[in-house]
């Protein structure tokens, strides 16, 4: 009886598991595309900050139709050009970052590249100009590499003249809250416009280091956050270098590349 009573219990609590497990897949699975749409957003978001175009108050209608307003265009990392017509789909809507590990859109870099930075890259990354009536006001370059905890994914904006910081934003990451995430501190971030990102031979010079703010490569790092701040100067100096954007901003600098308004 009591051996009945037991398998009886056990049976109901196996039933109830399985319903809930069941309603948390469903629901996961009926919100994915809510949480997307908002993913989506976020990055429009950081994508108008970078570039400027983000007023302090303005709706979730507002924010999408300004990105789209923006001129995407999709860079080939592989040659290091603009693709004309996107093989990956609507450039606006291209998430270069979602790409699973296997993907065959990813690139292997070549063995200069330090332990420290990413030893895959997309091969098709959007890129986002900004004009001012003919003239190239900002170019707003996603960026992402290795923190100390988690992959930082961020947004650098340069200048025209292409060699100088217009804004810097980060999107997301994965470090310690009230340490690593001070990185999102806007003040902190202020202190990135301006900065010079090559110096007088062309190389990727920004660096983040400790009390030397007043140079124009570089950026002070935030005390006892140091390994986070520091990793994004390693980030932004590889994807400004010659196995990121580098070769591409030389062309666009020495007009090599035509770049018109669209
Ligand atoms: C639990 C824990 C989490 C930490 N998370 C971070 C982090 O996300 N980013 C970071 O730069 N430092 C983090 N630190 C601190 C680093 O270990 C290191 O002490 C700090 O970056 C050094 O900064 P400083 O050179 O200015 O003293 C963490 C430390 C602990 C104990």
């Amino acid at each position: 009886m009591a051996t009945e009573k037991i398998g009886r219990t056990l049976l109901v609590a196996a039933a109830v598991a399985l319903g809930c497990s069941a309603m948390v897949s469903l629901a996961i699975q009926f919100l994915r595309p809510v949480q997307d749409a908002y993913a989506q957003l976020g990055r429009n978001r950081a994508v108008l900050a970078a570039a400027g175009e983000l007023p302090e108050t303005v709706s979730d209608r507002m924010v999408v139709s300004r990105y789209l307003d923006l001129d995407v265009r999709m860079v080939d990392m592989s040659s290091q050009v603009f693709v004309d017509s996107s093989p990956v789909g609507d450039a606006r809507l291209y998430d270069h970052w979602a790409l699973g590990e296997g993907s065959p859109l990813l690139l292997h870099v070549s063995a200069e590249a330090t332990s420290d930075q990413p030893s895959l890259l997309p091969r098709y990354v959007p890129v986002y100009l900004v004009w001012e009536g003919q003239t190239l006001h900002r170019l707003v370059l996603p960026i992402h590499g290795q923190g100390m905890w988690s992959t930082i994914y961020a947004y650098l904006a340069l200048n025209g003249d292409l060699s100088t910081v217009a804004a810097m934003q980060v999107y997301r990451h994965g470090e310690t809250p009230g340490i690593g995430d001070r990185i999102e501190d806007p003040k902190w971030l202020s202190t990135w416009i301006g900065k010079r990102v090559y110096d007088d031979t062309g190389r990727s010079q920004l660096h983040v280091t400790r009390g030397s703010s007043d140079s124009p490569y570089r950026v002070n790092l935030i005390t006892g956050a140091s390994v986070t701040s520091e990793a994004l100067g390693n980030i932004v100096r590889f994807w400004l270098g010659p196995q990121g954007y580098g070769p591409l901003l030389q062309a666009l600098r020495g007009s090599t590349l035509p770049l018109n308004p669209p």
